[in-house]
């Protein structure tokens, strides 16, 4: 059936000029002569269409079309947008809406090569992949069908890492990966360094699992049991201090690998009846059982500021986005084809959707508050607590006209005495990378990066940006003279700018301004109101050393987040995954 037309008064949203490259590059549909199929309108429309179209599943009376504008107000406010491959993908024959999947990996080669095969189906449909490699056994075990001995998990890892080279994202982006080894695997210690000589591991963000176990023997200077993963038996006892020192070593020296807290993700599982959870989406904010997936959304916060409001932010407004964003991304579950019939089925049991924010540090700008003090955590409490309370308030309203997950029964929540709601996880803060850019606000709860810089994107094309915040606290300080522009443009920041007033420099922090301490404590705070995981980067400076990075460690431990990721400026590999600019 011919899709319904636009409405001829419908407006045509406004695009900022980086929006235009990256839409015109990777998200308008175009013919087989490579011209654009649609515009900007076209796009909208085509998405909140597809959207809007199912609430027909569920015999409401609703008016396809008063619904679709809804939806098509809703993202071309850029007050809301969804994941990349819905932008690109829904009401289109692929069909395929969500960024995030997880696949399991079992220890044998028809297992493993299957695995190939489904993440290579997956980025081609624009989705990353997680994966556990933690049940392959150990290099050098015995082959019992050949009587040769095992490759072990980072052999294979290169084998997921040459097919995701092949295999652009529908045909936009090159695939991510997620790759996640237990600390207690025999080969621990070859998974950690696995970055460091080869780039044969570039389409893998690594991150060693860690257990609580394991925390405490780092503690008290123990050693720890590796287990075979076969049965389970150990094998060998490692210092976990040992352990820990080299993993901090190498994040000291190129970011990699990350860490995750298995103890407490799974603590979170809303439904350990259906499986362990064991890996995280490419850039760990999403945890998922083996062959789950998850579409996520995110509300961008720059726009939710109101100076009649007294703390500056429009609650009532966030609130209608909130609703409204919750209906859209519940429909997206249903409007998405999923690359195998087994991930139709697991997602549509928990209904998982991750619904978070981009714009933060804008928003933190325009209510003229550091980024790096208490008043920020506070209200990035404030922010997170109130999204989660009323995105659950949304599932449960769904779930009364809809019915709850599936999974429902069997989930953690009736013991909770938890109403039903319709989805399992409602809150996930994903690092917007492209989003971001397309919405013209800051990624995710990062801080800026710098206040003004040129943004490389795919095929050298390169993006001037200046915040637009910043810009207007100059222009009303009488700062905006060509001299001034021209040395933020050239330093980033203005911490050390003697000629701007003091005022301006404590509010217009920028990530490398800020102490690392002050990442992580804002990690936690978003952390503890979202359901899922927070994607933030801990910044330090080329100075740091690798004790601060244990500490850093330590601290993410004891704070309550679920894994964390450090970036040492000017350190060996260039983190381009999920920044937007990987091409
Ligand atoms: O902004 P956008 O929706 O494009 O993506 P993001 O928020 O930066 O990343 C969200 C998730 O999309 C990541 O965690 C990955 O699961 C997936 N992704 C991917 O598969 N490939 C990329 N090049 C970027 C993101």
């Amino acid at each position: 059936t011919a899709p319904l037309p636009a409405p001829a008064d419908l407006p045509a949203p406004v695009i900022n000029p980086n929006a235009t490259i990256v839409l015109g590059k990777r998200y308008l549909r175009k013919g087989p002569d490579g011209r654009p199929l649609e515009d900007e309108t076209g796009l909208f429309w085509r998405v909140a269409l597809a959207i809007a179209s199912q609430e027909a599943n569920y015999g409401e009376e609703r008016d396809v079309t008063a619904t679709a504008r809804q939806f098509y107000d809703l993202m071309t406010s850029y007050k809301f947008l969804p994941n990349s491959p819905t932008l690109m993908n829904a009401g289109t024959p692929l069909g395929q809406l969500a960024a995030c999947f997880v696949l399991p990996v079992g220890d044998s080669m028809e297992e493993i090569f299957d695995a190939v095969k489904f993440a290579a189906l997956i980025h081609k449909s624009g989705g990353g992949t997680g994966f556990s490699f933690s049940r392959l056994r150990a290099k050098h075990s015995r082959v019992g069908s050949t009587g040769g001995v095992a490759s072990g998990p980072v052999s294979f890892m290169r084998i997921f890492n040459t097919a995701t080279e092949q295999v652009k994202q529908g045909g936009t982006r090159r695939g991510a990966n997620m790759g996640i080894l237990r600390v207690d695997h025999p080969d621990i210690k070859e998974f950690i360094t696995c970055k460091e000589h080869e780039h044969a591991l570039d389409n893998f963000n690594i991150s060693v699992g860690l257990t609580e176990a394991f925390m405490q023997a780092v503690d008290a200077n123990r050693d720890y049991d590796l287990i075979d993963p076969r049965d389970g038996i150990a094998t060998a006892r490692q210092s976990a201090r040992e352990i820990f020192e080299l993993l901090v070593r190498k994040a000291w020296e190129s970011g990699d690998p990350g860490i995750v807290f298995l103890d407490r993700i799974n603590r979170d599982n809303p439904t350990p009846a259906l499986g362990e959870i064991e890996s995280t989406n490419p850039c760990g904010e999403q945890p998922l059982l083996p062959y789950e997936a998850c579409n996520l959304g995110s509300i961008n916060l720059a726009l939710i500021f109101s100076p009649a409001a007294p703390d500056g932010v429009d609650w009532e407004e966030l609130a209608r986005i909130i609703r409204l964003s919750v209906r859209f991304l519940d429909n997206v579950i249903d409007a998405s084809q999923y690359p195998l019939p087994i991930i139709t089925e697991m997602v549509r049991k928990n209904r998982k959707i991750g619904l978070g924010v981009m714009g933060f540090a804008d928003l933190l700008y325009r209510v003229r508050v550091p980024y790096d003090s208490p008043e920020a955590l506070v209200l990035a409490e404030r922010l997170m607590s109130f999204i989660q309370a009323e995105a659950q308030k949304a599932s449960a309203a769904l779930a009364a006209e809809r019915g709850p997950f599936p999974a429902f029964d069997v989930s953690v929540f009736p013991a909770k005495g938890q109403g039903p709601l319709r989805n399992a996880t409602t809150t996930t803060i994903a690092p917007t990378g492209t989003l971001s850019i397309i919405a013209g606000c800051s990624s995710g709860v990062e801080p800026l990066f710098a206040l003004s810089f040129a943004r490389h994107v795919m095929d050298g094309e390169k993006l001037v940006e200046t915040n637009p915040y910043f810009r207007a606290a100059l222009d009303a300080a009488g700062l905006s003279r060509p001299d001034i522009i021209a040395e933020v443009a050239r330093k980033g920041s203005v911490a050390h700018m003697e000629e701007i007033p003091e005022a301006l420099r404590r509010i217009f922090v920028t990530a490398m301004d800020i102490e690392p301490v002050w990442h992580l404590r804002m990690q936690a705070a978003f952390q503890k109101y979202t359901d899922n995981a927070v994607s933030k980067t801990v910044n330090l400076p080329n100075t740091a050393t690798k004790e601060e990075i244990a500490g850093i460690y330590r601290m993410a431990f004891e704070l309550g987040c679920k894994g964390v990721t450090v970036y040492r400026d000017g350190c060996k590999t260039a983190q381009v995954l999920c920044t937007g600019e990987a091409g």
